[in-house]
């Protein structure tokens, strides 16, 4: 075991489920080795207050994130302990893409093209006839550079991938750095930047599956979900948006007030039945890029445990789990069923590229992108 950065500063509070968590710091193992021969590491993060979170320079995979609760800290994020379950037959079958970084483009462009400047693209068509999620290898495959950090209200480590002109198909050599922050609020920070030598689409985002009550322990059908959105996109057959924006009132979609997941997930409804579940852009309430705002929150009555999104991005897919079809046994040796967890993809819409009408996604020589998103862990302390 290499320690690379382990100062400590005090000790964790103890909790049931982690009596020997380790002291504030970052430490670094060597977690094995890719196909290609190439070796990745682990590194374990520890506030000051005792959470902790497993990340892996594969992918950038969050593996594991105990978050605090009434009875204590649990492991809130599907996923495996080992590198071999993320690189197996049943993995890249179900591809669910658990816990990773997504890039270049998260989420789905329509029949996996797009035109910009008088040439049109053509993308990795992984999904049916669309490109999803940067196509196969996305950056969820990549093995990332890693750089650890310690600073004075955070540890972490920065993750740095170069993409060469015309990866899967885009223009432009893409330099992407990602930074995750576990600060000793429990913030999970994570921080965006890329520059691009060609006019290319970016979307970056995360792909982790939270269950607050604990991965493998049941569904998330009970956690009661705010998403701070007004409207959302609806999709084709294929999950492509059909172009409209439509308001969320009086749908099944309309989650401006905290409710349950599985209040209305199996209500007579076409977006719904698409997409067995939600699956779906929500369009956040404002569209600039600036500030740093509120886009959702998750409640788990039964733990306590509650989750504060908030991001810069105009996006958010909820996706509540639809495809997790049993055949995959999370950590603690439960099978992941439909449910099991839901992402919250902070994100631009879903086929921007051919979609002048949404928030532009497209990034230009000399440009910056950047993207903050935080997921903010608390506990409530009034009883269920
Ligand atoms: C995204 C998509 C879903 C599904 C998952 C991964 O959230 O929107 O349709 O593909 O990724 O399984």
């Amino acid at each position: 075991m290499a320690l690379l950065l382990c100062a400590a500063r005090s000790e964790p509070s103890a909790s049931p489920e982690s009596p020997a968590a380790a002291s504030r710091g970052v430490e670094r193992q060597a977690f094995g080795t890719t196909p290609a021969g190439d070796s990745v590491d682990v590194f374990t993060l520890t506030n000051e207050a005792g959470m902790s979170m497993r990340v892996t320079n594969y992918g950038g995979i969050i593996l594991s994130l105990r978050a605090p609760g009434r009875d204590g800290r649990a492991d809130v994020v599907l996923g495996f302990d080992a590198l071999d379950d993320y690189r197996s037959d049943a993995y890249a079958a179900s591809s669910p893409y658990f816990g990773a970084l997504i890039g270049r483009y998260g989420n789905r462009i329509d029949e996996a093209r797009f035109s910009l400047n008088g040439t049109t693209y053509t993308l990795d068509a992984n999904n049916g006839p669309n490109h999803l999620h940067g196509g196969e290898p996305g950056f969820d495959e990549r093995v990332w550079r890693a750089d650890p950090f310690e600073r004075a209200d955070s540890v972490g480590v920065v993750l740095r991938y170069v993409s060469p002109d015309g990866e899967a198909g885009y223009p432009g050599r893409l330099d992407t750095e990602v930074t995750y922050a576990l600060t000793d609020d429990n913030e999970l920070v994570l921080d965006y930047r890329a520059t691009t030598t060609k006019a290319t689409p970016v979307n970056l985002t995360q792909h982790s599956y939270f269950n607050l009550g604990g991965e493998g322990t049941g569904t998330v059908l009970d956690h009661e979900l705010t998403i701070d959105a007004e409207a959302f996109t609806p999709v084709d057959s294929t999950l492509i948006p059909t172009g409209t924006v439509r308001p969320v009132a009086g749908t099944p979609f309309d989650f401006r007030e905290p409710t349950p997941i599985g209040a209305r997930i199996d209500a007579d409804n076409r977006q719904l039945g698409i997409a067995q579940g939600y699956d779906h852009n929500f369009v956040l309430a404002r569209q600039d890029r600036d500030t740093l705002r509120r886009a959702a929150r998750l409640y788990d009555p039964d733990s306590g445990r509650e989750m504060t999104v908030l991001t810069t991005e105009p996006g958010l897919q909820f996706y509540s789990g639809n495809f997790l079809d049993g055949s995959l046994v999370g950590k603690r040796g439960a099978a992941y069923g439909p449910h099991a967890g839901l992402a919250l993809e902070t994100q631009h819409f879903p086929d921007s590229p051919n979609r002048p009408a949404f928030p532009s996604t497209i990034l230009r020589p000399g440009e910056t992108y950047t993207s903050r998103t935080v997921y903010r862990f608390s506990v409530r302390t009034d009883p269920p």
